[in-house]
């Protein structure tokens, strides 16, 4: 008999729709999120991401209900959430300090909320060996918390979440207590469990490369607005401000005054766009050593190198004694106090307004 695969948790309910409609929140007068807006399909991973009291965790437990808005809506399949109860919206949530049972083994942790619901004995074991299983937990039921390591702990503390069956699961730096090794690895676990189950996550975190790794869409923070919402490519590929280019990409982007970089004659700009005061964002690992024709090229000297095995790392100063940073593929590695051309092309152009920081559209 061919069945199809059973890829639902029991009655898993089937993944809804999350939107955020002009959030606020102030505590006291302070405000700490302001007019935030966005919304992710059901089955889709969405990340929060910003640099620490940006507002992440906050805007976090308004979704979860922990704390109350104070104004805007969350609707969760359509429906208005935001005066329902926490435990009323029907969502999972794992954050960075996971707290598990000590007494208790890691089968009977896991197990612990579908136990309370009095879900049968025989359908809870058939979740729970299910989880443990994709999670790699298998072997590992039988033991106590205190004889799993940090991050086995971690797992049990997603499995957990993923067995509660709830559509919609919250997770507010679940990976920053790991080693870099383990982040990585249950990083793409947390993907696989998104789509293989069709859980939509909320997914909250500051490290910008665990969020374009992980993400269908991201929500950057800046001090409690958004600076940009989009797809990971979006914001790599077109940085909606000067702040959204900084943020991602290691190196960040450097950020250029015109005057030290030699401009071709036409800037491929829209016919109508005049440049006033504007800056040049230009990723390091888009600039290339000679310059060889590149369109744009700026010359400085080299202050120092950092070799990062697959690149070199160029710190030059330009002209103004602006700071500028090459990520250097080649083996010809200039000498420390060459004058070095380095150069870049149109594509990899930005610009952004000296006013806002706003990026000036391109042609397209
Ligand atoms: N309970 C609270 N009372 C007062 N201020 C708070 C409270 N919780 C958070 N804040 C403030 O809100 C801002 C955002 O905090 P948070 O959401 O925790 O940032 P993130 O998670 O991005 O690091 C910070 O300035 C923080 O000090
Ligand atoms: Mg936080």
């Amino acid at each position: 008999m061919n069945k199809p695969a059973d890829t639902s948790f029991g009655n898993a309910t089937a993944a809804v729709s999350l939107e955020v409609r002009n959030l606020r929140k102030s505590w006291g007068k302070t405000e700490v999120l302001s007019d935030v807006s966005f919304r992710i399909g059901a089955g889709g991973f969405l990340t929060l991401l910003g640099p620490s009291g940006c507002g992440k965790s906050t805007l976090l437990r308004l979704i979860s209900g922990l704390d109350e808005t104070s104004g805007g809506q969350i609707l969760i399949d359509g429906r208005d959430v935001s005066k329902v109860s926490a435990a009323d919206r029907n969502l999972g949530m794992v954050f960075q300090n996971y707290a598990l049972f000590p007494h208790l083994t890691i089968e009977e942790n896991i197990g612990y909320g579908l136990k309370i619901r009095k879900v049968d004995k025989t359908r809870r074991d058939k979740t729970i060996a299910r989880v443990s299983d994709l999670m790699g937990l298998g072997p590992l039921l039988q033991r106590k918390p205190s004889q799993l390591s940090g991050g086995q702990q971690q797992r049990v503390a997603l499995a957990r979440v993923l067995v509660s069956e709830r559509p919609l699961v919250l997770m507010d730096e679940p990976l920053s207590n790991l080693d870099a090794k383990l982040r990585t690895e249950i990083r793409s676990e947390i993907r696989s469990l998104n789509k293989t189950l069709g859980i939509t996550v909320i997914y909250v975190t500051h490290d910008q490369s665990e969020a374009l790794s992980m993400s269908d869409e991201v929500v950057l923070l800046n001090a409690g607005k958004i600076a940009q919402w989009g797809t990971p490519r979006d914001l790599y590929e077109s940085p909606a401000n000067t702040f959204s280019a900084s943020f991602i990409g290691t190196p960040p982007t450097n950020l250029l005054e015109p005057a030290d970089v030699a401009l071709p004659e036409n800037l491929g700009l829209d016919g109508g766009t005049a440049l006033t005061d504007y800056l040049i964002g230009v990723r390091p690992e888009t600039m290339c050593f000679p310059a060889d024709g590149a369109a744009f090229t700026l010359t400085g000297r080299v202050l120092s190198l950092e070799y990062e095995g697959n690149v070199t790392l160029l710190h030059l100063e330009a002209a103004s004694g602006a700071k500028v940073i090459v990520a250097h593929g080649g083996h010809d590695v200039p000498a420390p106090g060459a004058e070095v051309t380095v150069g870049w092309s149109h594509e990899a152009t930005h610009f952004f307004s000296k006013k806002d920081g706003a990026a000036i559209r391109r042609k397209t």
